[in-house]
């Protein structure tokens, strides 16, 4: 079967013919539909994040995957079901109990590997296996944008880890602001608008970004009650006088500052939850003191959050499922997957989000 990968020495996505692998005990054989990139994939190339298989010289790309099971083995699951796998897999050794739990996504730095990412193939193969814990089921219907169950439900988690910062006292947040206008930043807004998310209702929110009104990714906000802040016009220090505090932020930038200065466009018990992945460094100096007190005078949170679980990814389901197809029809370019798939890596003034189409649903 044909894969796409990155090797040690050429780090060029290609197609690699790999055997199909076949199901262990408590795994089910998935025909791979559609295959999600997004950032992490950019950084995952270029050699910035992750790392290959523990003694390989190539890294199977993808991890924000739809699938279809075409051989459900000894596990429960029904043949034909749509399914989106989980991300996280146990690192080898003995009892893991973040996985027991259910709780990868909680699991500290070298305690787990992550397919398409760090330490385990990916997804971009035409066919994958997968433990049946770790596939989630979704309805037929989302076939086509099940891919982006993956982001969503990493936005879903922030929500869930920001709302328990805050749930010691009554917090009725109304404003949100989103830093990013990426996939994942774009996929925010659309929880917090349109989507039945963890999140709740807002009646207000922003999106930071830092394109021409003209660019898509910025053309797309005029689909939701959504406005559009640009950060050459507002820097993110500035929004909050400029516009008005938010009792949430959800950073999706990876622009380092972001995290001390999500503090500024906090209104007091406000929350702001960082999702980016900032790579190399970034120095400057910091009003240390000020940032101490407005967090503490004014009871301000910050929380990280990285990758999510199956509860995610099924809130993320129900949230996906609520979006509108224009949205996601807008949000997505889809590339065929082994014409030239470096392509669907570039960058271009047209593209928000690409999804990998490996097999179409009724070629299932
Ligand atoms: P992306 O495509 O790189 O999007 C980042 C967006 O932020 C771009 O639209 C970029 O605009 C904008 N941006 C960067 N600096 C900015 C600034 N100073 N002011 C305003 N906008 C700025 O990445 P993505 O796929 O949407 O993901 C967003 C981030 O989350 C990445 O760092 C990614 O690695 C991370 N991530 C984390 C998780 C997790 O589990 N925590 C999951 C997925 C992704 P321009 O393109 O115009 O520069
Ligand atoms: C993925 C997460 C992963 C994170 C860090 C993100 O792009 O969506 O599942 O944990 O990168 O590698
Ligand atoms: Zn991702």
């Amino acid at each position: 079967m044909h894969a796409i990968a990155v090797g040690r020495d050429d780090r060029t996505p290609r197609v690699v013919e790999r055997d199909p692998p076949t199901p262990a005990s408590g795994e089910a054989l998935v025909r791979v539909l559609r295959v999600g990139v997004d950032g992490t994939d950019h950084a995952v190339i270029a050699g910035d994040h992750g790392g290959f298989p523990e003694g390989a010289d190539e890294l199977v790309l993808g991890h924000e995957a739809v699938g279809v099971v075409v051989d459900a083995n000894d596990t429960d699951l029904d043949e034909g079901a749509v399914v989106a796998p989980t991300v996280r897999r146990p690192p080898a050794g003995g009892p893991n109990p973040y996985f027991d739990r259910g709780e990868p996504d909680m699991a500290p730095p070298g305690g787990y590997v992550e397919r398409g990412i760090d330490g385990a193939d990916g997804y971009m193969a035409e066919y994958v296996t997968s433990p049946a814990a770790d596939l989630v089921e979704l309805p037929d219907d989302l076939a086509d944008y099940g891919f982006l169950v993956e982001p969503v439900s990493v936005v879903e988690k922030a929500f869930e880890l920001a709302a328990a910062a805050r749930s010691s006292f009554r917090w009725e947040p109304d404003t949100a602001l989103v830093l990013g206008n990426g996939p994942l930043g774009l996929l925010a807004v659309a929880a917090l608008t349109d989507g039945a998310t963890t999140a709740g209702h807002y009646d207000t929110v922003y999106c930071l970004g830092q394109r021409d009104p003209d660019h898509p990714s910025v053309r797309v906000l005029d689909r939701f009650d959504a406005a559009y802040v640009d950060a050459r016009d507002t820097p993110l220090a500035a929004f909050a006088d400029a516009y008005e505090p938010a009792d949430l932020v959800v950073e999706a930038t990876g622009h380092p500052p972001h995290a001390v200065e999500s503090l500024d466009a906090l209104a007091p018990n406000g929350v702001a939850a960082l999702l980016g992945v900032p790579e190399g460094t970034h120095e400057e100096s910091v009003p240390l003191a000020h940032v101490h007190r407005d967090a503490v005078l004014s009871n301000k949170a910050v929380v990280g959050s990285v990758n999510s679980n199956a509860r995610h990814f099924r809130a993320a389901a129900d949230a996906l499922a609520d979006m509108d197809t224009d949205f996601l029809d807008a949000l997505t370019t889809v590339a065929p997957a082994f014409d030239d798939p470096a392509a669907a890596f570039r960058e271009d003034e047209t593209t928000i989000k690409t999804a990998v189409e490996l097999a179409t649903y009724e070629e299932r």
